[in-house]
């Protein structure tokens, strides 16, 4: 059988369900002490994957913040932080953005067949181009990124994303945290869309963890048989 990376699923919504609010302007749900939490997950991971509207609408840097982490990474070998992946169907992706520009790691960006001569175009000098195929499924992107080496991976959103691994049930691990307001708006994103989903009213998620950080919610959730209980 094919190998993948043990795949962590992290974010934070609001208490009606979404990424984020309806403008353009990023709305913070999380808090200082989860973000730090955040960090310590990253830095456990050899690479962290945001959907290409992600890297546009938020231009996050997806790098460990914490020195000390940085320098642990840097002792055991590796880079300080995680390598960046994004997946893109129409390469429509600044090299300006953080994503590209920020950090020392190895950025990837799987492209769609259609759109890989413009993403080469645009990003050859500041990442490694993969053609993901005509249709790129999320099945053969993970193996391909566990015979890059990465054993261990973090999604970080956003809704499409998270819907795409959700329903073809390579997470092994979700990591939800619940901030204290609403959204209030449809004109927002969810944390998912529609899909068959492999948990339902049937098939109940395994809740391993519950933890109040300051004024949110963390919520662990296993979702496969490789969940690591104890990490
Ligand atoms: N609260 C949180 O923790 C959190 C975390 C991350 C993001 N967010 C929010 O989430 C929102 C963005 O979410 P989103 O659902 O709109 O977008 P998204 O999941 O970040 O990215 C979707 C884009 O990724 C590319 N893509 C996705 N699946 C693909 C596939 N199978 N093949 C090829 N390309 C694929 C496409 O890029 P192209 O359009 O380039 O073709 C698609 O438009 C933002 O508002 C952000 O603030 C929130």
């Amino acid at each position: 059988m094919p190998e993948r990376p043990y795949t962590i699923l992290s974010c934070s919504i609001s208490l009606d369900g979404y990424l984020g609010g309806a403008t353009r302007e990023r709305l913070v749900l999380s808090n200082q002490a989860d973000l730090e939490r955040v960090d310590e997950v990253r830095a456990d991971c050899d690479a962290i994957l945001v959907g290409a509207a992600t890297v546009r609408s938020d231009n996050p840097r997806l790098v460990v913040r914490c020195k000390r982490l940085r320098e642990q990474r840097r002792a055991r070998g590796l880079s300080e932080s995680p390598i960046k992946v994004t997946v893109t169907e129409h390469a429509r992706l600044d090299a300006c953005n953080n994503f590209f520009a920020v950090g020392d790691s190895e950025k990837l960006v799987y492209c769609a067949s259609p759109a890989v001569r413009e993403a080469r175009r645009r990003l050859s000098p500041v990442a490694t181009v993969v053609d993901g195929g005509r249709r790129m499924e999320v099945g053969r992107l993970t193996e391909d990124l566990y015979d890059r080496g990465v054993r261990r991976l973090m999604v970080e959103g956003g809704g499409c994303v998270h819907t795409q691994f959700l329903t073809s049930g390579t997470v092994d691990e979700l990591h939800l945290v619940l901030a204290p307001f609403f959204v209030g708006s449809s004109r927002a994103r969810r944390f998912v869309g529609d899909g068959a989903f492999p948990w339902d009213a049937g098939h109940r998620a395994h809740l391993a963890e519950t933890r109040q950080i300051g004024d949110v919610v963390f919520l662990r959730y296993g979702l496969s048989s490789r969940f690591e209980a104890t990490a």
